[in-house]
């Protein structure tokens, strides 16, 4: 069985966390040995990197710089072995979200970003992506609901509308590796899109 590499995408708000247990559920019971991680994130290094990332104040080219290096450990020690012994990886964001977040969010240099991308991944790609797509204000009001605000959670409604913008793109980009799922519905049916994308674009 060959590996597989599935990511989650979205602004902060868009519910992708109350769907991706179910998610990897859903391809366990389906006979897939799933490896469930996140970025930045998924290895003590780049989980410290991660806590940096999300308190200390820095600008948008340290931003890049610590969610790539966060990435190159995160890729060498954890998703291209899964992938090696043919695990499906499922991984709660990946390089969408610097293009989306780093990229259009902070405008910084998109062809910088595609160069640190190809340095760090070589030519490794998701499989699929699954985007949470739900416009920046129905995202900020269940964020007010649910939880404190990190850093980047405490940007503006424009930034997110930015972020939006810049997953849009990447989407338009790259249709065949996309799925955009509506996030504005009520949890039911997105998690009816979700898999109805898994069976139809994945494995059953
Ligand atoms: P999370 O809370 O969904 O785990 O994501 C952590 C935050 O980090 C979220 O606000 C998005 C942001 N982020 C970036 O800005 N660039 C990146 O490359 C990644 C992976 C996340």
């Amino acid at each position: 069985m060959r590996g597989r590499f599935i990511t989650i995408e979205g602004i902060d708000g868009a519910g992708k966390s109350s769907h991706i247990e179910a998610l990897a559920q859903w391809l366990r019971t389906r006979g897939h040995a799933v490896v469930l991680t996140r970025e930045p994130g998924g290895t003590p290094l780049a989980e410290s990197l991660r806590e940096l990332f999300l308190h200390q104040e820095m600008d948008a080219l340290t931003e890049a710089l610590l969610v790539f290096a966060a990435r190159r450990d995160h890729l060498r020690c954890v998703i291209e072995p899964a992938l090696a012994r043919g695990q499906v990886v499922v991984c709660d964001r990946f390089t969408d979200a610097t293009f989306a977040y780093q990229g259009a969010g902070r405008g910084f240099d998109l062809a910088l970003l595609a160069q640190l991308e190809q340095w760090v991944q070589q030519s490794r790609q998701p499989d699929l992506t699954l985007w949470f797509d739900l416009p920046a204000e129905v995202a900020a009001q269940r964020r007010a609901a649910a939880r404190d605000a990190d850093r980047l959670e405490r940007e503006t409604l424009d930034f997110f509308e930015r972020v939006r913008a810049g997953y849009a793109a990447r989407a338009a980009a790259a249709p065949q590796r996309f799925a955009r799922i509506d996030a504005g519905l009520p949890i039911d049916a997105v998690w009816q899109q979700v898999a109805q994308v898994l069976a139809s674009r994945v494995w059953t």
